[in-house]
């Protein structure tokens, strides 16, 4: 039984800090951010949001689109975040409690990829009779955890939050392959402590966001262009089969790098991160619903996702997209 989207819907807060306003107090400039990443200006969670509330205003407008029928039947809740509220309770099991469903809920650390792992479980789930249909959401508060003096990484996140429902669909249609990788080795490369204060290798935590931006440039270039073919391949297709190309927004000279290996031309390929910055487990989502919404996505087109992130982690995956749902 193929398994595949089934509905969609993301949020992102109303507040926007574009690179003049980072300027004002930083050693930074439009020009500067623009070139090194194409950002522009990314959202901010207000005060009293954190990673629940922009889950639940993603879930909201996933029922806003779609009914409410649309949480029929789901019975899995995974959050994707880097930025939760709490070591406990898990977000998804207040996203539970809020939306009123009889599911199982836990939430998934991987760095920005968590969602695609977070669909990878799901899928897996539906596919194993394990659960009837999965929420996968993406929600992060990164700005909560920005050091804001560092200027080579405040000028990089954003807020944001998506979410989807996973479920069964028509022959034909859905995920047809997943990739997913990790290497712990490149983990102080990217990190932020939570209650040691050292890494495995000695590496000493900050409790702010913390990245080697060259270092990370480096090995997202390399693993979105193995990931990327190496599900392009277990997926049965070949590169020039792919319609659209929806990947992680943190670069955009880090997404030019894959587009240009994938042979895509720019109309293939959905970036928004001028708009909002990199947001992690969201950034998909959004870029997806965007191209739904812009009428770049036709029934049986697919889909190629891929992303990079902290731990190190990486994931791609083919999707055949269902028109029918979402
Ligand atoms: O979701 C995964 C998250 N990680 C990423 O996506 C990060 C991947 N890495 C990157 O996107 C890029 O490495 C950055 C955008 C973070 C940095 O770009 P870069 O071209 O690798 O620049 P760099 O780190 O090599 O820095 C070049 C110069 C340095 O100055 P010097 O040493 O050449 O004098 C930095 O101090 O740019 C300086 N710099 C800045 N200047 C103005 C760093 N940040 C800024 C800034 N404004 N915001």
């Amino acid at each position: 039984m193929p398994v595949g989207l089934l509905a969609l819907g993301t949020y992102v807060p109303d507040k926007v800090l574009t690179n003049e306003d980072l300027a004002r107090f930083l050693d930074t400039s439009d020009e500067w951010i623009t070139t090194r990443t194409g950002i522009k200006e990314r959202r901010v969670a207000e005060q009293n949001q954190f990673a629940y509330d922009l889950a639940e205003r993603a879930v909201l407008d996933l029922v806003a689109r779609h009914g409410e029928g649309a949480l029929a039947d789901v019975d899995l809740v995974i959050v994707a975040t880097n930025a939760p509220d709490a070591f406990f309770p898990n977000t998804a099991a207040l996203i539970q409690n809020r939306f009123g469903l009889k599911a199982a809920g836990y939430d998934l650390l991987a760095g920005c990829p968590g969602w695609i792992y977070a669909l990878a479980q799901a899928v897996g789930q539906v596919e194993a009779g394990l659960a009837r249909k999965a929420l996968v959401i993406g929600s992060e508060v990164l700005t909560k955890i920005t050091d804001w003096r560092d200027r080579s990484t405040a000028v990089l996140f954003g807020d944001g939050a998506g979410a989807a429902v996973v479920g069964p669909v028509p022959d034909g249609y859905g995920f047809r392959s997943f990739v997913l990788g990790a290497d712990g080795s490149g983990g102080a490369a990217l990190h932020m402590g939570a209650l040691a204060n050292t890494l495995p290798d000695g590496t000493r935590m900050s409790n702010k966001i913390f990245m080697n931006g060259r270092e990370v440039f480096k090995f997202a270039v390399r693993v979105m262009d193995t990931a990327t073919l190496e599900a392009i391949e277990k997926a049965g297709l070949e590169k020039a089969d792919i319609r659209l190309f929806v990947p992680h927004q943190a670069n955009l000279r880090i997404v030019d790098a894959a587009r240009e290996r994938l042979g895509l031309d720019w109309e293939q390929v959905v970036v928004n991160l001028h708009k909002y910055g990199n947001t992690s487990t969201a950034s998909i989502p959004i870029a997806l619903k965007e191209a739904l919404d812009g009428g770049r996505i036709r029934d049986g087109d697919h889909l190629l996702f891929v992303s990079f992130g902290a731990g190190l982690t990486w994931a791609a995956a083919v999707l055949t997209w269902y028109g029918g749902g979402a």
